[in-house]
């Protein structure tokens, strides 16, 4: 059997504006998915359940990416930790495990974390119409704080470039960590779940629409960026009231492109009182909010009363494990 675990990420700043290749940062949480993976008879399984790759497309084109159409079958066991389609990256956490236990699997003895970053990006494009940033798989894969930017950032250490043939066309990102200075373990990371499920394909083809039709939003599109590259830079520095002052007015911005909605707000309205700073998080249109606070019982309970489900967490968590014992 192999075991190896990934964990869900928290996008500071950035969502949506990184898919058109403008910078984003986020940040690994302490919740993770655990993905087991273990001979079989008779077909691929999931959950004991065939594999369909209409439900679980992402892990269809990573088996037959890595172990071929005709490879011997196998079963995927998974336990998540992370709330479904919102904005966790329940899906980008699952592509970085099972990438890496097929790599496993196939006779490799090491996973090549820049290889499963990779394999895992294209999962994810694949799954969401072609249109997928690699912020959600390099959170989950390399752990930490992660920024990606359309340049290499002297600020942080770059890993590796990206790329991608989207609907709209060629992109690239340079991937970088960012070292989380000791100011950091001053602060937390309140996450509120709305509950509302929110494919992120959608949200994404959402504001490509919206775009299409307004061209004038894509100065906002460019203000988030320049937002993420202020929210990196404030990072590093240590200057968590900025970071807070940032992601409030990031909020804003996603909210122009029609991607928060009345439960998000409501939220993140609420655990501003006790926080440094709040927005939607992920794709948005339901899924999670998350609060930046020094304060993380009383913004916790505030959300909770709001109707949250809540994940308190330090900023960065350790990327993708093996868990085999
Ligand atoms: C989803 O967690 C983040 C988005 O920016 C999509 C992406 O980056 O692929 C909305």
């Amino acid at each position: 059997m192999v075991a190896v675990s990934a964990p869900g990420k928290a996008i500071l700043f950035g969502e949506h504006a990184v898919v058109y290749g403008e910078p984003a940062v986020a940040v690994a949480i302490d919740a993770r998915v655990t993905v087991n993976l273990t001979p079989c008879t008779g077909e691929w399984k999931v959950g004991g359940t065939p594999l369909d790759p209409e439900k679980h497309p992402h892990l269809d084109f990573l088996r037959r990416q890595i172990l071929g159409s005709d490879s011997e079958p196998r079963s995927f066991q998974v336990v998540s930790e992370l709330f479904p389609a919102a904005g966790l990256g329940s899906s980008a956490a699952l592509s970085a495990a099972a990438c890496s236990a097929l790599i496993q699997a196939s006779g490799a003895t090491e996973s090549d974390v820049v290889e499963v970053a990779r394999l895992a990006h294209f999962a994810e494009a694949s799954a969401q119409g072609g249109r997928a940033s690699p912020i959600d798989t390099s959170t989950s894969t390399l752990g930490g704080c992660v920024f990606v930017s359309d340049q290499r950032e002297s600020l942080a250490s770059w890993q590796y470039t990206r790329s991608l043939t989207t609907p709209e066309g060629e992109r690239e990102w340079e991937v970088h960590s960012v070292d989380l200075p000791s100011k950091a373990e001053s602060v937390w990371l309140v996450v509120g779940s709305t509950g509302i499920h929110s494919p992120t394909g959608e949200m994404v083809a959402k504001v490509a629409e919206l775009l299409k039709r307004n061209p004038e939003k894509e100065a906002d599109i460019k203000r988030m960026g320049e937002v993420a590259r202020a929210g990196a830079k404030a990072i590093s520095d240590g200057d968590f009231e900025e970071v807070g002052r940032l992601m409030d007015e990031a909020h804003v911005l996603l909210s122009g492109i029609g991607v928060s909605c009345q439960e998000l707000d409501d939220m993140v309205e609420v655990a501003r009182q006790t926080s440094l700073g709040a927005k939607l998080t992920g794709a948005g249109g339901g899924g999670c909010m998350l609060a930046l606070t020094r304060n993380p019982e009383e913004t916790a309970a505030a959300v909770e009363m709001r109707g949250g489900r809540v994940i308190v967490t330090p900023l960065g968590a350790t990327g993708v494990r093996v868990e085999n014992p």
